[in-house]
């Protein structure tokens, strides 16, 4: 077996990051604010003051899944190290601009290492995976000795990284997503849940736990997913509940809400719209701008 000399750090993300945010958008929305930056996560958050942010909920490019089309995104690095620590140091940034009793919900999805070595190139099924030859398809394990058709176990080895840089590590719950995406499998059982990490930065934090629903298990929530497109626009988004239970649990009631990778910007919206102010940051300029307009059409 041949094994791929892999760099330490993703070479995607190695690229020099803009000071601050490209653009900024805010306005006022159900009578809160709300800001909409344009930039690298990592670059934005860093040029942010500390402590200031009560709740984070957010959702990264999950490894390999989709391409978003703009330089500097996460999820395209070389290795599973360079995806995790690409995600930490952002997630360290997060950290400090959290207060002090602040958390963040983190949800992330898991990928397979096909190892088929074959070049994907334009992909029939979706016009957003137009990749070359993947990392993970490309042979040698990803560098971590991984047999082909196995689970890369993404979300576990981020949460574990976060741990150690840092974060209290204080729930995995299960998203149960019914009728989520269709796999066409016949050797193993469809998925049908994600992981959302419920961080703290210190251990003594806001948690609301009578705001959690009665008739769930309280670390399993089931709710769908969201179905409709937004104009289009392919962000993944969130269903508008997980960001309300999220928030209903774990943000104070007139708190600031943030989401470092807010796609077509649900975090935002719902923050607002349950009377908190809310900051999202994306690279996509399109998603930015979605945003703004689904924002600015709220009175
Ligand atoms: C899974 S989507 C988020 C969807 C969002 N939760 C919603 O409800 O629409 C991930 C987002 O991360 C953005 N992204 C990727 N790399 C980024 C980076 N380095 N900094 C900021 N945003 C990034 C992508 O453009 C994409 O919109």
């Amino acid at each position: 077996m041949t094994t791929d000399v892999v760099p330490a750090k993703s070479t995607l993300y190695d690229a020099p990051a803009k000071p601050g945010p490209l653009q900024t958008h805010r306005g006022k929305a159900n009578r809160q604010d709300w800001t909409i930056y344009e930039g690298s996560a990592l670059s934005v958050l860093q040029s942010l003051e500390p402590s200031f942010v009560d709740c984070i909920v957010t959702s990264p490019p999950y490894f390999w899944l989709r391409d978003y089309g703009v330089d500097g995104q996460i999820g395209l690095e070389d290795t599973v190290d360079g995806y995790v620590s690409s995600l930490v140091e952002i997630m360290s940034e997060a950290r400090r601009v959290l207060r002090p009793e602040g958390v963040a919900f983190l949800n992330l999805g898991d990928t397979y290492y096909s190892g088929k070595g074959k070049s994907h190139g334009e992909d029939a099924k979706s016009k957003k995976r137009r990749f070359g030859l993947r990392a993970v398809d490309r042979s040698g394990g990803l560098g971590l000795g991984l047999q082909r058709k196995s689970l890369i176990g993404i979300p576990w080895r981020v949460a574990l990284a976060l741990a150690e840089d840092g974060w209290v590590l204080r729930s995995a719950i299960i998203w149960h997503r019914p009728k989520g995406l269709p796999e066409y499998v016949q050797d193993r059982p469809s998925r049908s849940y994600e992981y959302v990490f419920l961080l703290a930065k210190n251990r003594r934090y806001h948690f609301d736990k009578d705001e959690l629903p009665e008739e769930f298990d309280e670390d399993m929530w089931t709710i769908s997913a969201r179905p409709e497109w937004n104009e289009g626009l392919d962000t993944a988004p969130f269903p508008d509940e997980l960001v309300v239970r999220c928030l209903s649990v774990g943000c104070p009631a007139s708190g600031i809400v943030l989401d470092p990778f807010v796609g077509g910007g649900t975090t935002v919206r719902v923050a607002v719209t349950t009377g908190r102010r809310g900051i999202g940051i994306d690279l996509n300029r399109s998603f930015c701008q979605y945003a703004v307009r689904t924002l600015g059409k709220i009175l």
